[in-house]
């Protein structure tokens, strides 16, 4: 295992010898999964098969459009499109529909066929998704609920910082409708976010609650974290990522000053290696790292990094920090078996205090290192 600091080098050579060594691996997979998906993380490093039930499902799908885009090669877009409607029969049949995460789900499978290929059948089914997802905004609060029922008592008026990525489904259903709605709940969401969820010194909570019926900001909890007042590494990568996504949609420059404070908070409390712990609020080398918040982290600071001159100085700074946990993450956290194992990133964390998922892959994990290699060695169209 390596856990030095890599020196700061762009290798193109090496990210597109990544790119290959992953489309790789997924195709030698695709039979394996067809039409279903890998679970939300490995055991052993292997992906339990699952249908289209989870939050999760639409990064391997994300991943082959990924591929195809890197690749050419043809496969990777059938087995894409092998895909869809699983998610078309998910948001018109309403199947495992309470969830935020319609926004994952949408953008990486149908929104990605849409701008990819213009499948039609593809953008009716996301603007579905949307719809879907304008339902659980709650006016009075102006947030959209997280998880569950919106009348789950333990989850009514909760957001959490990871909605920060579900945005973007919300503002290109309004490019696509011409209809303000959608971006409008986006915007409320996401100021509530800026309000409750950040916190003074530029960390984030992981979930916090809001009285439905009155607006008023309630408190703030962890469900992932440590402790409630803790930095869940993973939520602190949603948002480096999710309001420079919000900038890419509004042009609004708090998200990037926002975005920057985060961002800030994340590198200084990195280990040596530039791998963060599953938690920030450790130092120990004892500790689980995340590599999956890594890994978002990476696209996050890339997606930032676009939005600023190449003159500013922070533009050169979330490059070399990107490219130094890239490098950490190829030289020490890739599962190099190509057969028998399905993940591709090691050690990431799902769920710490649920024991879920602990020093294995997470299929996000996995797609967002994708992305980051994709980003690293092209100027690449997000599907967000
Ligand atoms: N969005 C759920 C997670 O990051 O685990």
């Amino acid at each position: 295992m390596n856990r030095q600091a890599d020196p700061i080098t762009r290798s193109m050579e090496t990210y597109q010898k990544e790119i290959a060594f992953a489309a790789a691996k997924i195709k030698t997979f695709i039979p394996h999964f067809a039409e279903n998906f890998p679970g939300p993380s490995s055991v052993g490093g292997i992906y339990p098969i699952r249908p289209n039930e989870d939050w999760t499902s639409s990064f391997w799908t994300g991943m082959l459009w990924l591929c195809w885009e890197a690749t050419g090669d043809d496969d990777f877009r059938r087995a894409a499109e092998a895909q869809l409607p699983s998610f078309y029969r998910r948001a018109y049949e309403r199947l495992h529909t309470d969830t935020h995460d319609l926004g994952f789900l949408y953008t990486l499978s149908c929104v990605a066929a849409w701008k990819l290929t213009g499948n039609q059948e593809a953008r009716n089914a996301a603007l579905a998704a949307a719809d879907l997802l304008m339902e659980r905004f709650l006016p009075a609060a102006g947030i959209i609920q997280a998880w569950g029922n919106l009348n789950d008592p333990a989850n009514r008026g909760r957001m959490i910082v990871d909605c920060t990525m579900n945005l973007p489904l919300l503002h290109w259903a309004s490019d696509e409708t011409g209809k303000p709605t959608y971006r409008d709940a986006a915007i409320s969401h996401m100021d509530r976010t800026l309000e409750h969820i950040f916190r003074d010194d530029h960390t984030t909570f992981h979930t916090f609650f809001m009285n439905p019926e009155t607006g008023a900001p309630l408190h703030g909890t962890t469900a992932q974290g440590y402790a409630d007042d803790s930095c869940w590494a993973r939520g602190q990568a949603w948002a480096m990522y999710g309001l420079p996504l919000g900038y890419r949609h509004t042009h609004n420059p708090n998200l990037l000053h926002r975005a920057a404070e985060a961002s800030g908070y994340f590198l200084e409390h990195l280990p040596a290696d530039g791998v963060c712990f599953w938690d920030l609020i450790f130092t120990s080398d004892n500790e689980k790292r995340d590599s999956s918040a890594a890994a978002i982290a990476v696209c996050g600071l890339l997606e930032h990094a676009s939005h600023l001159p190449p003159a500013h100085p922070r533009h050169r700074l979330y490059e070399d920090a990107a490219m130094r946990m890239m490098n950490a993450l190829i030289g020490g956290y890739v599962n190099r078996t190509r057969e028998e194992s399905s993940g591709l990133l090691t050690e990431a964390v799902y769920d710490m205090p649920k024991n879920v998922g602990v020093g294995e892959s997470c299929i996000w994990g996995d797609y967002f290192y994708l992305e980051a290699l994709v980003r690293m060695v092209r100027d690449w169209r997000p599907y967000w």
